[in-house]
């Protein structure tokens, strides 16, 4: 297969500027969006889009946009959080006096809040914590603000708007009850380390943009980086089709157990 020059030598000023590998990232997918975004700004090649992002400011930061897709919103496919709530949480409270939890590639803040939210109606506050991370800065300030407008909260329930929000004239605020457990940290999956002992990791929704080999890591870090019999929960399209390959076995759709037996 031929391989394209210009693409590949962006890719790797891209990695050397700024840290983010793009080669980990699906191909085609990858390079589809960005040459349609490097075309609508009229650049006819890669080096000259380059030298362009080096220069501008703004520019760069729309391109990080376009690599990022930074869309969430709470609750995301309801019936998983049901599922968390009703079977998962309550084995992994079983005997534990404090949950540690990772919402990996948490973008906005929508995902942490919704944990937030479901772990504050079953267990006491203090009883939890949740590190929440994105590669994208934008999206962490955002989500430390903690405000959504209407339009995005539409499918959250009325009666936890009620309890867990605070209407402004703009929109709603999570309270600071909510927020309180969460720690909001710049993270990359595919360069970062990561930390250990969680009982539950959340990451939905990033992997479908990953190579099968970057997938296969991550897949090996974070059962490393959960406490025997912790949850790894994924995305609804992104079930993971050989488990135990990784020390995980799937206990219900999109959520996988730790095996008892590792470390
Ligand atoms: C579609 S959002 C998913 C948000 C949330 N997890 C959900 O399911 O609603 C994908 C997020 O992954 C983040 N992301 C992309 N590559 C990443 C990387 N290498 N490390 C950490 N986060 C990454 C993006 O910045 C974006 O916020």
């Amino acid at each position: 297969m031929e391989v394209d020059r210009d693409y590949a030598t962006f890719i790797e000023k891209i990695k050397k500027k700024t840290g983010i590998d793009l080669s980990l990232y699906k191909e085609a997918q990858m390079k589809r969006r960005l040459t349609s975004f490097r075309d609508k700004k009229n650049y006819k090649n890669f080096t000259a889009f380059f030298d362009a992002l080096t220069k501008d400011e703004s520019l760069l930061e729309e391109f990080f946009d376009r690599v990022t897709i930074n869309v969430s919103e709470f609750y995301r496919n309801p019936k998983r959080w049901e599922v968390l709530e009703q079977k998962i949480l309550p084995q992994l409270a079983k005997g534990r006096s404090r949950l540690k939890i990772w919402s990996a590639a948490c973008s906005t803040g929508e995902e942490p809040y919704t944990i937030s939210i479901i772990l504050s109606r079953s267990l006491k506050q203090q009883s939890f914590s949740i590190l929440a991370t994105d590669l994208d800065d934008q999206a962490l300030k955002q989500a430390e603000k903690g405000f959504y407008f209407e339009r995005s909260l539409s499918d959250v329930p009325k009666e936890i708007l009620r309890s867990y929000f605070m209407k402004n004239e703009m929109g709603y605020v999570i309270r600071d009850d909510v927020k309180k457990p969460i720690q909001f940290k710049k993270h990359n999956l595919l360069a970062d380390s990561f930390d250990g002992n969680y009982d539950l990791i959340i990451c939905r929704n990033v992997m479908i943009y990953f190579t099968e080999e970057a997938k296969n890591e991550l897949y090996q870090k974070f059962s490393r980086a959960l406490r025997p019999g912790g949850f790894l929960f994924v995305g609804s399209t992104e079930q993971i089709f050989n488990p135990s390959t990784y020390g995980l076995e799937a206990a219900e759709p999109f959520f996988y157990k730790k095996n008892q037996f590792l470390n």
